[in-house]
Protein backbone atom coordinates (compact mmCIF):
# COMPACT_ATOMS: atom_id res chain seq x y z
CA UNK A 1 0.00 0.00 0.00
CA UNK A 2 1.30 3.57 -0.95
CA UNK A 3 1.12 6.47 1.49
CA UNK A 4 -2.00 7.76 0.10
CA UNK A 5 -3.82 4.18 0.48
CA UNK A 6 -2.97 4.11 4.21
CA UNK A 7 -4.11 7.47 5.35
CA UNK A 8 -7.43 6.81 3.44
CA UNK A 9 -7.61 3.53 5.01
CA UNK A 10 -6.89 5.41 8.40
CA UNK A 11 -9.35 7.67 8.11
CA UNK A 12 -12.21 5.43 6.74
CA UNK A 13 -10.97 3.67 10.47
CA UNK A 14 -11.21 6.63 12.45
CA UNK A 15 -14.66 7.46 11.08
CA UNK A 16 -15.80 4.19 11.49
CA UNK A 17 -14.71 4.19 15.30
CA UNK A 18 -16.01 7.21 16.37
CA UNK A 19 -19.80 6.34 14.59
CA UNK A 20 -19.59 3.16 16.64
CA UNK A 21 -18.66 4.78 19.72
CA UNK A 22 -21.12 6.92 19.53
CA UNK A 23 -24.63 7.22 21.66
CA UNK A 24 -26.55 4.88 19.75
CA UNK A 25 -25.63 1.59 21.48
CA UNK A 26 -27.37 -0.71 23.66
CA UNK A 27 -28.64 1.13 26.82
CA UNK A 28 -29.52 -2.36 29.06
CA UNK A 29 -26.13 -3.67 29.84
CA UNK A 30 -26.08 -4.52 33.19
CA UNK A 31 -25.35 -1.12 35.67
CA UNK A 32 -22.37 -0.27 37.14
CA UNK A 33 -24.25 -0.61 40.59
CA UNK A 34 -24.50 -4.23 39.99
CA UNK A 35 -21.25 -4.94 39.33
CA UNK A 36 -20.44 -3.07 42.60
CA UNK A 37 -23.01 -4.30 44.32
CA UNK A 38 -21.69 -7.95 43.62
CA UNK A 39 -17.98 -6.87 44.59
CA UNK A 40 -19.61 -5.95 48.32
CA UNK A 41 -20.86 -9.45 48.75
CA UNK A 42 -17.48 -11.11 47.26
CA UNK A 43 -15.86 -9.01 49.87
CA UNK A 44 -18.10 -9.84 52.56
CA UNK A 45 -17.90 -14.02 51.96
CA UNK A 46 -13.96 -13.57 51.39
CA UNK A 47 -11.71 -14.51 54.79
CA UNK A 48 -10.60 -11.84 56.72
CA UNK A 49 -7.26 -10.10 55.69
CA UNK A 50 -7.38 -11.45 52.49
CA UNK A 51 -6.72 -10.14 48.58
CA UNK A 52 -8.73 -11.51 45.57
CA UNK A 53 -6.86 -10.93 41.80
CA UNK A 54 -9.32 -11.40 38.98
CA UNK A 55 -7.25 -11.35 35.49
CA UNK A 56 -9.44 -10.27 32.66
CA UNK A 57 -9.70 -12.98 29.92
CA UNK A 58 -7.45 -13.22 27.19
CA UNK A 59 -7.33 -12.22 23.62
CA UNK A 60 -6.69 -15.06 21.45
CA UNK A 61 -5.60 -15.41 17.89
CA UNK A 62 -7.34 -17.04 15.15
CA UNK A 63 -4.90 -16.82 12.32
CA UNK A 64 -1.83 -14.67 11.52
CA UNK A 65 -2.72 -11.04 12.66
CA UNK A 66 -6.74 -11.62 13.29
CA UNK A 67 -8.17 -11.91 16.41
CA UNK A 68 -11.20 -14.09 17.82
CA UNK A 69 -13.78 -12.12 18.44
CA UNK A 70 -13.05 -10.48 21.96
CA UNK A 71 -14.87 -12.27 24.50
CA UNK A 72 -14.89 -11.32 28.30
CA UNK A 73 -14.08 -13.59 31.26
CA UNK A 74 -17.40 -13.87 33.15
CA UNK A 75 -15.93 -13.09 36.82
CA UNK A 76 -14.33 -10.14 35.49
CA UNK A 77 -17.71 -9.14 33.59
CA UNK A 78 -19.43 -10.16 36.73
CA UNK A 79 -17.60 -7.98 39.10
CA UNK A 80 -16.38 -5.19 37.47
CA UNK A 81 -18.55 -4.74 33.74
CA UNK A 82 -15.50 -4.36 31.55
CA UNK A 83 -15.29 -6.06 28.76
CA UNK A 84 -11.67 -5.11 27.61
CA UNK A 85 -8.62 -7.12 27.78
CA UNK A 86 -5.71 -6.30 29.77
CA UNK A 87 -7.28 -5.88 32.94
CA UNK A 88 -6.55 -6.77 36.33
CA UNK A 89 -8.93 -6.18 39.57
CA UNK A 90 -7.65 -6.82 43.17
CA UNK A 91 -10.41 -6.56 45.90
CA UNK A 92 -9.16 -6.78 49.64
CA UNK A 93 -11.80 -8.35 52.74
CA UNK A 94 -10.52 -4.59 54.68
CA UNK A 95 -9.72 -1.10 53.47
CA UNK A 96 -6.20 -0.73 53.01
CA UNK A 97 -4.53 2.61 53.94
CA UNK A 98 -2.44 4.55 51.38
CA UNK A 99 -0.58 7.89 51.16
CA UNK A 100 -4.18 8.89 49.78
CA UNK A 101 -6.45 7.54 52.01
CA UNK A 102 -8.79 4.40 52.75
CA UNK A 103 -9.50 1.94 49.63
CA UNK A 104 -10.67 -1.53 49.19
CA UNK A 105 -10.39 -2.26 45.85
CA UNK A 106 -8.25 -1.27 42.89
CA UNK A 107 -8.38 -1.93 39.02
CA UNK A 108 -5.76 -1.44 36.38
CA UNK A 109 -7.01 -1.16 32.46
CA UNK A 110 -5.51 -0.70 29.46
CA UNK A 111 -3.76 2.21 28.34
CA UNK A 112 -4.10 2.46 24.45
CA UNK A 113 -1.21 3.06 21.97
CA UNK A 114 -2.75 6.10 19.15
CA UNK A 115 -2.24 2.78 17.07
CA UNK A 116 -4.23 0.31 18.94
CA UNK A 117 -6.97 3.43 18.77
CA UNK A 118 -7.17 3.20 15.23
CA UNK A 119 -7.30 -0.33 14.68
CA UNK A 120 -9.96 -1.57 17.47
CA UNK A 121 -11.27 2.35 18.68
CA UNK A 122 -10.87 3.50 21.74
CA UNK A 123 -10.33 2.09 24.98
CA UNK A 124 -12.37 2.72 28.36
CA UNK A 125 -9.72 3.83 30.08
CA UNK A 126 -9.52 5.62 33.37
CA UNK A 127 -11.92 8.11 32.99
CA UNK A 128 -14.37 5.52 31.34
CA UNK A 129 -13.44 3.31 34.27
CA UNK A 130 -14.52 5.84 36.75
CA UNK A 131 -17.65 7.39 35.19
CA UNK A 132 -19.02 4.24 32.98
CA UNK A 133 -18.02 1.81 35.43
CA UNK A 134 -18.16 3.34 38.93
CA UNK A 135 -14.29 2.35 40.13
CA UNK A 136 -12.32 5.35 41.99
CA UNK A 137 -9.22 3.94 42.08
CA UNK A 138 -8.39 3.08 39.02
CA UNK A 139 -4.98 3.05 37.01
CA UNK A 140 -2.77 1.79 34.25
CA UNK A 141 -1.49 -1.53 33.60
CA UNK A 142 1.90 -0.59 33.56
CA UNK A 143 1.21 1.11 37.44
CA UNK A 144 0.49 -2.67 38.34
CA UNK A 145 4.47 -2.95 38.64
CA UNK A 146 4.85 -0.71 41.15
CA UNK A 147 1.94 -0.99 43.25
CA UNK A 148 2.48 -0.90 47.10
CA UNK A 149 0.46 -3.51 48.47
CA UNK A 150 2.59 -6.43 49.84
CA UNK A 151 0.93 -9.56 49.31
CA UNK A 152 3.28 -11.71 52.22
CA UNK A 153 0.99 -9.71 54.46
CA UNK A 154 -2.61 -11.19 53.61
CA UNK A 155 -3.50 -14.37 55.62
CA UNK A 156 -4.80 -14.96 51.83
CA UNK A 157 -4.04 -14.01 48.36
CA UNK A 158 -7.01 -15.52 46.38
CA UNK A 159 -6.97 -15.90 42.68
CA UNK A 160 -7.68 -18.81 39.81
CA UNK A 161 -4.59 -20.60 38.91
CA UNK A 162 -3.11 -19.66 35.56
CA UNK A 163 -3.28 -21.48 32.39
CA UNK A 164 0.16 -20.71 30.92
CA UNK A 165 -1.84 -19.70 27.48
CA UNK A 166 -1.65 -16.21 27.60
CA UNK A 167 0.74 -14.65 24.90
CA UNK A 168 2.97 -11.55 25.17
CA UNK A 169 2.52 -8.68 22.93
CA UNK A 170 6.15 -7.50 22.98
CA UNK A 171 4.50 -4.05 21.34
CA UNK A 172 3.29 -3.23 25.14
CA UNK A 173 5.14 -4.02 28.10
CA UNK A 174 1.14 -3.76 30.24
CA UNK A 175 -0.60 -6.42 28.33
CA UNK A 176 -2.35 -9.25 30.29
CA UNK A 177 0.94 -11.86 29.95
CA UNK A 178 2.90 -8.84 31.42
CA UNK A 179 0.13 -8.17 34.45
CA UNK A 180 0.28 -11.86 34.96
CA UNK A 181 3.98 -11.88 35.17
CA UNK A 182 4.75 -9.17 37.88
CA UNK A 183 1.77 -10.37 40.17
CA UNK A 184 3.09 -13.97 39.80
CA UNK A 185 6.76 -12.12 40.82
CA UNK A 186 4.75 -10.45 43.18
CA UNK A 187 3.74 -13.35 45.23
CA UNK A 188 6.92 -15.50 44.43
CA UNK A 189 4.55 -17.73 42.44
CA UNK A 190 6.42 -20.85 41.21
CA UNK A 191 4.76 -24.14 39.66
CA UNK A 192 7.46 -26.64 37.92
CA UNK A 193 5.95 -26.01 34.38
CA UNK A 194 5.38 -21.54 35.37
CA UNK A 195 8.52 -19.88 36.49
CA UNK A 196 9.08 -16.46 37.92
CA UNK A 197 11.79 -15.03 36.31
CA UNK A 198 15.26 -16.35 36.80
CA UNK A 199 16.26 -13.36 38.44
CA UNK A 200 14.17 -13.83 41.29
CA UNK A 201 14.55 -17.66 41.71
CA UNK A 202 16.03 -17.01 45.34
CA UNK A 203 12.25 -15.52 46.32
CA UNK A 204 10.92 -18.19 48.97
CA UNK A 205 7.63 -19.87 47.84
CA UNK A 206 4.85 -17.65 49.05
CA UNK A 207 2.72 -20.08 51.32
CA UNK A 208 -0.55 -17.74 51.59
CA UNK A 209 -1.86 -18.46 48.54
CA UNK A 210 -5.05 -19.78 47.69
CA UNK A 211 -6.23 -21.11 44.00
CA UNK A 212 -9.54 -22.99 45.07
CA UNK A 213 -11.71 -20.53 46.70
CA UNK A 214 -12.39 -18.53 43.97
CA UNK A 215 -14.62 -21.05 42.56
CA UNK A 216 -16.40 -21.39 45.49
CA UNK A 217 -16.80 -17.64 46.31
CA UNK A 218 -18.14 -17.20 42.54
CA UNK A 219 -20.37 -20.15 42.31
CA UNK A 220 -22.08 -18.96 45.56
CA UNK A 221 -22.67 -15.57 44.21
CA UNK A 222 -23.39 -16.73 40.53
CA UNK A 223 -25.79 -19.51 40.69
CA UNK A 224 -28.53 -17.41 42.09
CA UNK A 225 -29.64 -14.63 39.64
CA UNK A 226 -30.33 -11.05 40.64
CA UNK A 227 -33.48 -9.07 38.81
CA UNK A 228 -31.54 -7.65 36.44
CA UNK A 229 -29.91 -10.40 35.71
CA UNK A 230 -33.22 -12.28 34.94
CA UNK A 231 -34.33 -9.49 32.65
CA UNK A 232 -31.51 -10.10 30.76
CA UNK A 233 -31.07 -13.92 31.11
CA UNK A 234 -35.02 -14.24 30.05
CA UNK A 235 -34.29 -12.24 26.83
CA UNK A 236 -31.59 -14.14 26.10
CA UNK A 237 -33.72 -17.75 26.09
CA UNK A 238 -36.57 -16.20 24.68
CA UNK A 239 -34.62 -15.01 21.51
CA UNK A 240 -33.31 -18.21 21.11
CA UNK A 241 -36.78 -20.06 21.61
CA UNK A 242 -38.16 -17.44 18.97
CA UNK A 243 -35.52 -18.71 16.56
CA UNK A 244 -36.34 -22.64 17.15
CA UNK A 245 -39.94 -21.10 15.85
CA UNK A 246 -38.78 -19.45 12.75
CA UNK A 247 -37.06 -22.43 11.81
CA UNK A 248 -39.87 -24.69 12.30
CA UNK A 249 -41.75 -23.07 10.16
CA UNK A 250 -38.80 -22.53 7.49
CA UNK A 251 -37.33 -25.86 7.23
CA UNK A 252 -37.18 -28.55 4.73
CA UNK A 253 -35.30 -31.29 3.47
CA UNK A 254 -32.97 -29.98 0.85
CA UNK A 255 -32.23 -27.31 3.49
CA UNK A 256 -28.62 -27.60 4.93
CA UNK A 257 -27.76 -27.84 8.02
CA UNK A 258 -25.10 -24.47 7.86
CA UNK A 259 -28.40 -22.53 6.42
CA UNK A 260 -30.61 -23.73 9.49
CA UNK A 261 -27.88 -22.24 11.66
CA UNK A 262 -27.89 -19.29 9.25
CA UNK A 263 -31.29 -18.65 10.24
CA UNK A 264 -31.58 -19.40 13.65
CA UNK A 265 -28.43 -16.85 14.32
CA UNK A 266 -30.11 -14.18 11.98
CA UNK A 267 -33.32 -14.39 14.36
CA UNK A 268 -30.92 -13.37 17.34
CA UNK A 269 -29.23 -10.74 15.51
CA UNK A 270 -32.71 -9.28 14.07
CA UNK A 271 -33.03 -9.52 18.29
CA UNK A 272 -29.91 -7.41 18.60
CA UNK A 273 -28.20 -10.04 20.38
CA UNK A 274 -24.37 -10.35 20.39
CA UNK A 275 -23.63 -13.60 19.62
CA UNK A 276 -24.04 -17.36 20.51
CA UNK A 277 -23.32 -18.45 23.74
CA UNK A 278 -21.50 -21.09 22.23
CA UNK A 279 -20.87 -22.83 19.19
CA UNK A 280 -24.50 -23.68 17.24
CA UNK A 281 -25.30 -27.48 17.15
CA UNK A 282 -27.20 -28.33 14.15
CA UNK A 283 -26.99 -32.13 13.07
CA UNK A 284 -29.33 -34.25 10.91
CA UNK A 285 -29.91 -37.93 11.79
CA UNK A 286 -26.24 -39.36 12.74
CA UNK A 287 -25.07 -35.78 13.27
CA UNK A 288 -27.40 -35.58 15.76
CA UNK A 289 -25.94 -38.09 17.88
CA UNK A 290 -22.20 -36.09 18.25
CA UNK A 291 -23.11 -34.75 21.83
CA UNK A 292 -20.96 -30.91 20.47
CA UNK A 293 -21.28 -31.31 16.79
CA UNK A 294 -20.14 -28.03 15.30
CA UNK A 295 -19.22 -28.94 11.35
CA UNK A 296 -22.48 -28.25 10.79
CA UNK A 297 -22.04 -28.69 7.29
CA UNK A 298 -24.32 -31.47 5.66
CA UNK A 299 -25.80 -30.33 2.66
CA UNK A 300 -29.20 -32.05 3.13
CA UNK A 301 -31.63 -32.47 5.81
CA UNK A 302 -33.64 -34.80 4.03
CA UNK A 303 -36.20 -36.88 5.78
CA UNK A 304 -33.74 -36.76 8.87
CA UNK A 305 -34.35 -35.91 12.62
CA UNK A 306 -32.29 -32.53 12.88
CA UNK A 307 -31.36 -31.55 16.29
CA UNK A 308 -30.79 -27.81 16.80
CA UNK A 309 -28.96 -26.71 20.00
CA UNK A 310 -28.97 -22.85 20.04
CA UNK A 311 -28.70 -20.15 22.18
CA UNK A 312 -28.26 -16.66 21.79
CA UNK A 313 -26.21 -14.21 23.80
CA UNK A 314 -27.94 -11.08 24.89
CA UNK A 315 -26.09 -8.55 26.83
CA UNK A 316 -23.21 -11.11 28.51
CA UNK A 317 -26.04 -13.84 29.61
CA UNK A 318 -26.61 -17.04 27.44
CA UNK A 319 -29.59 -19.14 26.82
CA UNK A 320 -29.16 -23.00 26.21
CA UNK A 321 -32.49 -24.35 24.24
CA UNK A 322 -32.50 -27.60 22.30
CA UNK A 323 -35.31 -28.55 19.95
CA UNK A 324 -35.13 -31.78 17.65
CA UNK A 325 -37.22 -31.63 14.65
CA UNK A 326 -38.34 -33.80 11.51
CA UNK A 327 -36.79 -32.21 8.02
CA UNK A 328 -40.03 -33.24 6.33
CA UNK A 329 -42.29 -32.04 8.96
CA UNK A 330 -43.83 -35.20 10.02
CA UNK A 331 -41.83 -37.76 12.93
CA UNK A 332 -41.65 -41.06 11.43
CA UNK A 333 -43.10 -43.61 13.61
CA UNK A 334 -39.49 -44.51 15.46
CA UNK A 335 -38.39 -41.02 15.69
CA UNK A 336 -41.82 -40.48 17.43
CA UNK A 337 -41.44 -42.78 19.71
CA UNK A 338 -38.36 -41.70 20.44
CA UNK A 339 -39.40 -38.27 20.86
CA UNK A 340 -42.11 -38.83 22.92
CA UNK A 341 -39.89 -40.78 25.54
CA UNK A 342 -37.44 -37.56 26.10
CA UNK A 343 -40.72 -35.42 26.23
CA UNK A 344 -41.65 -37.55 28.85
CA UNK A 345 -38.43 -37.97 30.54
CA UNK A 346 -37.82 -34.02 30.39
CA UNK A 347 -42.05 -33.50 31.63
CA UNK A 348 -41.02 -35.72 35.28
CA UNK A 349 -37.78 -33.51 35.18
CA UNK A 350 -38.87 -30.25 34.83
CA UNK A 351 -41.47 -31.16 37.58
CA UNK A 352 -39.20 -31.35 40.05
CA UNK A 353 -37.43 -28.44 39.86
CA UNK A 354 -38.85 -26.88 42.80
CA UNK A 355 -37.31 -25.07 45.98
CA UNK A 356 -34.89 -27.00 48.13
CA UNK A 357 -35.01 -30.07 45.80
CA UNK A 358 -31.57 -31.80 45.15
CA UNK A 359 -30.61 -30.68 41.84
CA UNK A 360 -29.28 -34.22 40.66
CA UNK A 361 -33.14 -35.40 41.53
CA UNK A 362 -34.81 -34.36 38.16
CA UNK A 363 -31.70 -36.41 35.93
CA UNK A 364 -32.24 -39.28 38.15
CA UNK A 365 -35.98 -39.61 37.09
CA UNK A 366 -35.48 -38.68 33.84
CA UNK A 367 -32.78 -42.05 33.39
CA UNK A 368 -35.39 -44.13 34.79
CA UNK A 369 -38.47 -42.87 32.23
CA UNK A 370 -35.68 -43.25 29.54
CA UNK A 371 -34.43 -46.70 30.91
CA UNK A 372 -37.91 -48.53 30.88
CA UNK A 373 -38.54 -46.79 27.52
CA UNK A 374 -35.37 -48.28 25.88
CA UNK A 375 -36.54 -51.22 27.55
CA UNK A 376 -40.33 -51.57 26.23
CA UNK A 377 -39.15 -50.44 22.57
CA UNK A 378 -36.68 -53.84 22.49
CA UNK A 379 -33.24 -51.11 22.38
CA UNK A 380 -31.66 -52.55 25.40
CA UNK A 381 -32.56 -55.87 27.32
CA UNK A 382 -33.17 -55.16 30.46
CA UNK A 383 -33.44 -51.84 32.68
CA UNK A 384 -30.65 -51.65 34.83
CA UNK A 385 -28.55 -52.53 31.51
CA UNK A 386 -25.66 -50.66 31.42
CA UNK A 387 -26.46 -48.34 27.43
CA UNK A 388 -24.73 -45.73 25.70
CA UNK A 389 -28.39 -44.18 24.26
CA UNK A 390 -28.09 -41.36 27.53
CA UNK A 391 -24.52 -40.18 28.05
CA UNK A 392 -25.08 -37.04 29.59
CA UNK A 393 -26.45 -35.09 32.69
CA UNK A 394 -29.93 -32.95 32.19
CA UNK A 395 -29.34 -29.80 34.42
CA UNK A 396 -26.74 -26.86 34.72
CA UNK A 397 -26.92 -23.50 35.46
CA UNK A 398 -26.85 -21.18 32.93
CA UNK A 399 -25.95 -17.38 33.11
CA UNK A 400 -22.87 -15.46 31.95
CA UNK A 401 -21.94 -18.45 31.35
CA UNK A 402 -23.38 -21.50 29.18
CA UNK A 403 -22.49 -24.06 31.90
CA UNK A 404 -22.57 -21.18 34.92
CA UNK A 405 -20.70 -22.04 38.01
CA UNK A 406 -23.16 -23.41 41.53
CA UNK A 407 -22.36 -25.53 44.20
CA UNK A 408 -25.00 -28.18 42.63
CA UNK A 409 -26.71 -28.96 45.90
CA UNK A 410 -30.79 -27.65 46.16
CA UNK A 411 -32.57 -25.79 43.98
CA UNK A 412 -33.39 -22.01 45.52
CA UNK A 413 -35.70 -19.22 43.91
CA UNK A 414 -34.08 -17.71 40.90
CA UNK A 415 -31.77 -20.58 39.97
CA UNK A 416 -31.87 -20.72 36.13
CA UNK A 417 -30.89 -24.23 34.95
CA UNK A 418 -31.39 -26.27 31.99
CA UNK A 419 -33.27 -29.82 31.97
CA UNK A 420 -31.84 -31.35 29.11
CA UNK A 421 -32.65 -35.59 28.53
CA UNK A 422 -31.55 -37.29 25.54
CA UNK A 423 -31.51 -40.33 23.48
CA UNK A 424 -29.19 -40.80 21.09
CA UNK A 425 -28.60 -44.21 18.35
CA UNK A 426 -25.73 -43.67 16.33
CA UNK A 427 -25.63 -45.66 13.34
CA UNK A 428 -24.13 -49.40 14.15
CA UNK A 429 -26.13 -49.32 17.55
CA UNK A 430 -26.94 -53.38 18.59
CA UNK A 431 -30.56 -52.57 18.59
CA UNK A 432 -32.44 -53.28 15.23
CA UNK A 433 -31.40 -50.70 12.73
CA UNK A 434 -34.16 -49.54 12.52
CA UNK A 435 -33.80 -46.91 15.63
CA UNK A 436 -30.13 -45.71 13.93
CA UNK A 437 -29.33 -42.50 12.94
CA UNK A 438 -32.05 -41.09 15.46
CA UNK A 439 -30.84 -38.53 18.11
CA UNK A 440 -32.86 -36.23 20.12
CA UNK A 441 -32.55 -33.99 22.99
CA UNK A 442 -35.07 -31.76 24.17
CA UNK A 443 -33.30 -29.06 26.13
CA UNK A 444 -35.28 -26.54 28.30
CA UNK A 445 -34.54 -23.61 30.36
CA UNK A 446 -36.62 -23.31 33.64
CA UNK A 447 -36.49 -20.59 36.02
CA UNK A 448 -37.22 -21.55 39.69
CA UNK A 449 -39.87 -19.81 41.33
CA UNK A 450 -41.82 -19.93 45.13
CA UNK A 451 -44.73 -21.36 42.80
CA UNK A 452 -43.24 -24.08 41.20
CA UNK A 453 -40.82 -24.19 37.44
CA UNK A 454 -41.48 -21.83 35.27
CA UNK A 455 -40.21 -22.61 31.53
CA UNK A 456 -38.61 -19.79 29.54
CA UNK A 457 -38.35 -21.46 26.41
CA UNK A 458 -41.80 -22.13 26.20
CA UNK A 459 -42.45 -19.82 23.10
CA UNK A 460 -40.86 -22.85 20.72
CA UNK A 461 -43.40 -25.90 20.97
CA UNK A 462 -41.53 -29.34 22.86
CA UNK A 463 -45.08 -31.51 22.02
CA UNK A 464 -44.20 -33.43 18.74
CA UNK A 465 -48.05 -32.94 17.15
CA UNK A 466 -47.32 -29.21 18.37
CA UNK A 467 -43.93 -29.28 17.00
CA UNK A 468 -45.59 -30.62 13.43
CA UNK A 469 -48.67 -28.23 13.33
CA UNK A 470 -45.71 -25.63 13.34
CA UNK A 471 -43.92 -26.86 10.61
CA UNK A 472 -46.98 -26.29 8.32
CA UNK A 473 -47.25 -22.63 9.04
CA UNK A 474 -46.10 -20.44 6.07
CA UNK A 475 -42.43 -18.90 6.66
CA UNK A 476 -40.71 -15.60 5.43
CA UNK A 477 -37.52 -17.59 3.86
CA UNK A 478 -39.89 -19.42 1.48
CA UNK A 479 -39.50 -16.11 -0.86
CA UNK A 480 -36.15 -14.95 0.25
CA UNK A 481 -34.14 -16.33 -2.66
CA UNK A 482 -30.73 -15.46 -3.97
CA UNK A 483 -29.09 -15.71 -7.06
CA UNK A 484 -28.03 -18.93 -8.13
CA UNK A 485 -23.92 -18.30 -8.44
CA UNK A 486 -23.07 -21.49 -10.07
CA UNK A 487 -24.91 -21.14 -12.68
CA UNK A 488 -23.26 -20.96 -15.98
N1 LIG B 1 -25.26 -26.56 24.68
C1 LIG B 1 -24.45 -27.25 25.60
C2 LIG B 1 -25.26 -27.98 26.58
O1 LIG B 1 -26.41 -28.28 26.32
O2 LIG B 1 -24.88 -28.19 27.69
MN1 LIG C 1 -27.18 -27.51 28.23
MN1 LIG D 1 -27.51 -27.16 24.93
Amino acid sequence: MDTKKILIALLLFTTMFSFSQGKDLPKDFLPSKFHKERRALLRSKMPNNSVAVFFANPSRNRANDVDYLYHQDPNFYYLTGSREPNAVLLIFSEKQQSAKGLYNELFYVEKKTARAEVVSGPGIGIDGAQKLLGFKNVFYGKDFATISVDFSKFDKVIFEDFKNDVRDDKRTDADLYDLILTFKTKISYQTSSDKIPASDKNIKLATNIDVTAVKGLMATLREVKTKEELVLLKKAVRISAMGQVEIMKAMHPKMSETEVQGIHEFVYKKYGAEYEGYPSIVGAGNNGCILHYQENNKMSLKNDLVLMDLGAEYRGYTADVTRTIPANGKFSKEQKLIYDLVYEAQEAGIAQYIIEGKISTPGLTARKIINEGLYKLGIIKSVDEKHPYFPHGTSHHIGLDVHDPGNYTTFAEDMVLTMEPGIYIPEGSKCDKKWWGIGVRIEDDILITKNGPIILSADAPRKSDEIEKMMQQKSIFETYTLPDLDKK
